[in-house]
């Protein structure tokens, strides 16, 4: 095992253990995936709502490198596809692209890695996953939490529809995670959720979001007090894009963070530092902030 070994053997992880990774398959929540494979090469359960690539990509878009390049590929196929069919195309492929980069990353670094797509707004198909996944591996040794969407808008212009799909994916994703939880024989020995710097200093556009995030901290926190499990909130600032998994952070959110004068998390010490505030930090900590910079 590789860097962080010694923290993956605090916390009880090796080869045999298992870990799943709701979101994992995607942006920041990959790059933890990837140390966590590095460091204890643990089997990974990758979930997220994008279907399952089912082989390799057509000719027709393969060679496609950039989103301007994809979308080109795709109006020139049959049919003249409308420009909304076009982007939402385009956008699968990316997904799924990331989702098989992903996986042969996770191979890579030695460990036993799985996509499927669970959409966590579901609850009957989230303790359905949980119970399979526990089921077949006769274990469920750690879980990342880290679904989650934004559509920042200023309040007066956000729909009711729009708070919904923000706010319920953590909130309704985080209670279903926990009730799945409930269901096992013996609960994981930690539980993380990815939460915002947002919900402790609020951000523009974001009320939804730093709102749901504080939620997902409080529901973590009274599952830990009524099953006496640990279940952590790590608040994140915002994270550098790395390769492939570009996260939340795009390039127009970048160059706002830059104009305010906040800096990226880098990847390799953002998912450094999480595996060291799980290996030594105190269990009965229920949230912490992690971010490089004021804000
Ligand atoms: N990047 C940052 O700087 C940053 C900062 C603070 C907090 N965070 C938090 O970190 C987490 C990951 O963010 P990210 O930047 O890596 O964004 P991302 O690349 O957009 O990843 C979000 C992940 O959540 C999954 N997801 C969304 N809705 C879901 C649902 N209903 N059911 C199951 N999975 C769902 C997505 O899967 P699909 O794409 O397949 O739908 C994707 O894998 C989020 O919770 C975010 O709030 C990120």
């Amino acid at each position: 095992a590789g860097e962080g070994a010694a923290e993956a053997a605090a916390l009880g992880l090796d080869r045999d253990s298992v870990v799943l990774l709701v979101g994992g398959a995607r942006g920041i929540t990959a790059r933890f995936a990837a140390t966590l494979a590095t460091a204890s090469r643990c089997r990974i359960e990758l979930l997220g709502r994008t279907p399952a690539p089912t082989g390799p990509e057509p000719a027709s878009t393969a060679a496609a490198r950039t989103p301007v390049e994809l979308r080109a590929a795709l109006a020139a196929g049959p049919g003249a596809p409308k420009p909304a069919e076009i982007d939402r195309a385009a956008r699968l492929i990316l997904a799924q692209r990331e989702i098989t980069t992903t996986l042969a990353e996770l191979t890579a670094h030695g460990s036993a890695a799985r996509y499927r797509s669970v959409d966590f707004r579901e609850r009957d198909a989230v303790l359905q996953a949980v119970k399979e996944i526990h089921a077949e591996h006769g274990r469920l040794d750690g879980v990342v939490f880290a679904a989650g969407i934004i559509e920042d808008r200023l309040i007066a212009e956000k729909t009711p529809e729009s708070f919904q799909r923000v706010y319920g994916t953590k909130t309704a994703g985080a209670a279903a995670l926990f009730a799945a939880l409930d269901d096992l024989p013996s609960a994981p020995a930690f539980t993380v959720l990815f939460g915002s710097i947002a919900a402790v200093l609020g951000n523009r556009g974001q009320a939804d979001y730093a709102a749901a995030n504080d939620a997902l901290e409080t529901l973590g926190a009274r599952w830990a007090a009524r099953t006496g499990n640990r279940a952590l909130t790590v608040h994140w600032g915002p994270w550098a894009p790395s390769g492939t998994h570009t996260g939340m952070v795009g390039a127009e959110l970048g160059r706002e963070y830059a104009r305010r004068g906040v800096r990226l998390i880098d990847p390799d010490e953002g998912t450094a530092a999480l595996l060291r505030e799980l290996a030594w930090g105190d269990p009965a900590v229920r949230a912490v902030v992690h971010t490089a910079s004021g804000w």
